[in-house]
């Protein structure tokens, strides 16, 4: 079995990021998403999966700000996207080894909320819920759109705005 360490991803990583990210997805939407992220100052957190032996990049996890209001007052919340791991090292427990570093390590920063859009089957194994992330204000909004509560509750007060970083926008137009 290979032996993959999760680390974040540093400035020299940017090519195989790109590869990675061209690789994973039928459209070079994802790729460009991170460096528009990367390039407007949004890019929370960015971990790779690092096959030890090779020093290849087998997966990415990157994180985003959002602003999000709980009760009409700001509440700190990530958008989880986008998640990809290398096709030779899938089904081994990469992408959860990452999804599971992220939430740690935006727990421990004091993120409230972590939100992402995908698969109910994969991502609820990992705590999202389209509950969580209902009543929202979002362009994603519906089954899709899941939401983490990081900190085990959140503020009392009606939900309001869940805006993804102006960067998503460009992705909605190139997606199917
Ligand atoms: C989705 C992806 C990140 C999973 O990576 P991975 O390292 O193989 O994932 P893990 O090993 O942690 O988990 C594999 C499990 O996820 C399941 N899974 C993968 N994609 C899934 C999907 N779209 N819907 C539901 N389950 C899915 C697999 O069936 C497998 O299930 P099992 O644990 O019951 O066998 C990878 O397949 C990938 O990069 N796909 C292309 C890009 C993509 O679609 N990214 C997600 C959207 S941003």
């Amino acid at each position: 079995m290979k032996r993959i360490v999760v680390q974040r991803a540093a400035p020299k990583d940017a090519y195989d990021i790109d590869d990675l990210l061209r690789t994973c997805f039928a459209q070079p939407a994802e790729a460009m998403l991170v460096k528009q992220l990367a390039m407007d100052g949004d890019l929370v957190l960015a971990l790779i999966a690092r096959d030890e032996a090779s020093d290849a990049i087998a997966g990415l996890v990157a994180l985003s700000k959002m602003h999000v209001a709980i009760g009409g007052d700001p509440a700190p919340a990530v958008a989880l996207a986008p998640l990809a791991v290398m096709p030779d090292y899938r089904r081994s427990g990469v992408a959860a080894a990452l999804v599971t570093a992220a939430i740690e390590q935006m727990r421990d920063a004091g993120a409230l909320l972590m939100f992402v859009l995908g698969e109910p089957g994969y991502y609820g194994r990992f705590g999202f819920s389209s509950e969580s992330a209902e009543g929202f204000d979002s362009p994603y909004a519906g089954p899709y759109f899941m939401a983490l509560e990081l900190q085990g509750g959140l503020p009392c007060g009606p939900r309001g705005l869940a805006d993804h970083a102006p960067a998503f926008a460009a992705l909605a137009e190139t997606d199917p």
